[in-house]
């Protein structure tokens, strides 16, 4: 693989990384089903070819990414389709899951799964003004992604808890001192701060670093995690309050009104 997977994720590999863009800037890189697909082949990819090192995580555009697409959650709730099933969950699974170094470079807004991916991720550089956020509660759901139990976890309760119910957002600094990232710097640095700790990490003996990263992380405990957050997640996604919720944002109203 060493073009893109799809027009909306981007792959390039070389030296050991590959990088993979989101590559949806006009919608903010919101993720598609589709995109959750090119995501999945890419990490499935990632996993089995000994030449990739390291995955980049980056994105096209001012933002990284503003979370799950909308439309997409209206249409997978009206679809009927069990959410466990779906290339979301399938993304999540294979993420939590992936034992080479996955290093992200983050600017702009990181919203809902934008900024819950990054738990999964080993080295995080973001800009001083990026604002990473998890509003769950605000659109009816519960947390995804193995949050409700990495997030606490790397951040303590009360801080957690006011991301995913008060809607709190952490801009990079805050996401530094608090422990989500590793740095935050001028925009423009980010991406070659992030590509340079990639190469630097490929460039290291392979099974020791996936041997560390593996030691590092209860990839069942996550995989547990994810299942329950998704029962509850995929009931929420059908509740009245959630669809009020994706209708305001669709409509630009109140949720609610
Ligand atoms: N799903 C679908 N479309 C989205 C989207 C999402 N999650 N986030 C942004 N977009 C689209 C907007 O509808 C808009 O499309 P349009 O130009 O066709 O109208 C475009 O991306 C630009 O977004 P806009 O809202 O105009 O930008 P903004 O700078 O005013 O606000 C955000 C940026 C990220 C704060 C805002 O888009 C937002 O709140 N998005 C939803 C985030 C969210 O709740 N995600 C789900 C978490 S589980």
């Amino acid at each position: 693989m060493n073009s893109s997977t799809s027009t909306q994720v981007r792959t390039e590999l070389a030296s050991g990384l590959l990088a993979v863009t989101l590559a949806r800037p006009d919608k903010k890189n919101a993720l598609t089903m589709q995109m959750y697909q090119a995501l999945v082949e890419a990490f499935e990819f990632a996993s089995a070819d000994p030449s990739v090192r390291v995955v980049l995580l980056d994105a096209e555009g001012g933002d990284f990414c503003a979370g799950n697409d909308i439309a997409d959650f209206v249409a997978l709730a009206q679809s009927g389709q069990a959410l466990h099933s779906s290339d979301v969950f399938r993304f999540l699974r294979v993420l939590a899951s992936f034992d080479k170094p996955i290093v992200a470079a983050v600017r702009g807004r990181a919203v809902g799964i934008g900024t819950t991916l990054l738990l999964h991720c080993d080295l995080v550089y973001v800009a001083e003004d990026a604002r990473l956020s998890t509003p769950f509660v605000d659109l009816a759901l519960v947390p995804e992604a193995a949050s409700s139990f990495l997030l606490p976890a790397r951040i303590g309760h009360v801080r957690a808890f006011a991301l995913f119910a008060l809607g709190e957002i952490l801009d990079g600094r805050a996401a530094v001192d608090c422990g989500l990232a590793n740095a935050a710097l001028p925009a423009a640095q980010v991406t070659p701060r992030a590509r340079s700790a990639a190469l630097t990490l490929a460039a290291k003996p392979a099974q020791a670093l996936q041997a560390t990263k593996k030691l590092m992380r209860d990839h069942g405990r996550m995989l547990a995690v994810i299942e329950a957050e998704g029962r509850v997640f995929a009931d929420r996604l059908l509740s009245p309050e959630a669809q009020s919720a994706f209708q305001a944002f669709m409509t630009r109203r109140a949720p609610g009104t």
